[in-house]
């Protein structure tokens, strides 16, 4: 789902974005009072001026960059992903909605071009990430002020530096914000497979924490299987091998070594629901 320049050499289209860049072609080039203007431009984003469906709503447009001054950072975008929440802002049904007229993409990695005089902990080369939801990250160029953006490394991999800002965030808070998990313990999560849930199991395997991953079944399941494995997952069962009485064995093998259990998920969703076995 990563829209990426740097990686393929040449504009990757994820499929939805593809879909939207379609809408557009068959829906004409427009204006609007979003500081766009009529002439091609090198400065292109994905606009929506009304909620609604994403394929209907979003156009392609022409933008008209701000000149860089005092606080400001110009910004070239490397790669912008399409979270889920991303759709959901477009449609309106999200808990955070920007002022319409509104560039699409809450996550994203761009490289500075040039700063503003005032400009101190960011410099041309720069890699940045959106500072907080709402940026709007799916545009070619843009000046954007200094607090709305962070610097990251440049030696990450340019997928994981472009969806930083989500979903590990989402789940290194929820491995640490309720609990004092201590290595050894353990965790289980539902929807493993998720962009959170693939975080929470590295990031715990990272802090020596166990994880139970449970998946929905599907035909190719050993491969999920093996690839949740391969990023540090203990435990990977179906919603079925759940609920089969030999599992309980694993839970009280885990529970004799003292561990905590937790529906990763839920606490995601800000219920924390906590299962002590
Ligand atoms: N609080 C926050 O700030 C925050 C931030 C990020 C995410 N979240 C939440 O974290 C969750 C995961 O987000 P994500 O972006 O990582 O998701 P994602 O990558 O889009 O993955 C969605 C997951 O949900 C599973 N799923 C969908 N329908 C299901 C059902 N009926 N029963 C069981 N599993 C089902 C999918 O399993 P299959 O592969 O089997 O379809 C998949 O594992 C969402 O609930 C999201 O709202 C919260």
């Amino acid at each position: 789902m990563l829209v990426s320049r740097r990686l393929t050499g040449a504009r990757a289209r994820a499929p939805l974005l593809a879909s939207l860049l379609e809408a557009w072609c068959r829906q004409g080039r427009t204006t609007s009072s979003y500081s766009a203007f009529s002439e091609p431009s090198h400065v292109r984003a994905l606009v929506y001026g009304n909620h609604g469906d994403p394929a209907k709503v979003i156009q392609l447009k022409n933008l008209e960059l701000t000149a860089v001054e005092g606080s400001d950072v110009h910004v070239k975008m490397l790669a912008a992903p399409i979270n889920p929440s991303d759709i959901n802002m477009i449609q309106g049904n999200y808990g955070l909605l920007p002022k319409l007229p509104a560039v699409g993409g809450n996550e994203g990695v761009g490289q500075v071009i040039a700063v503003g005089s005032s400009v101190s902990g960011l410099k041309p080369g720069d890699w940045v990430i959106p500072a907080n939801a709402g940026l709007g990250t799916w545009r070619t160029e843009a000046v954007f002020s200094e607090e709305a953006l962070i610097g990251v490394p440049k030696d990450i991999p340019l997928q994981s530096a472009a969806t930083l800002g989500v979903n590990p965030c989402t789940a290194y808070r929820m491995l640490v914000d309720f609990e004092q998990l201590q290595p050894g313990d353990s965790v289980i999560q539902n929807a493993s497979n998720s962009g959170v849930g693939q975080a929470v199991i590295q990031i715990a395997s990272a802090l020596g924490l166990k994880t139970i991953n449970v998946i929905r079944d599907r035909p190719d399941i050993k491969k999920l299987t093996d690839r949740l494995k391969d990023l540090g997952a203990d435990y990977v069962l179906t919603e079925e091998e759940l609920r089969m009485p030999e599992t309980k064995n694993i839970f009280k093998a885990r529970r004799n070594h003292g561990d905590l259990w937790r529906n990763g998920q839920a606490a995601c969703n800000s219920l924390c629901e906590y299962a002590h076995f």
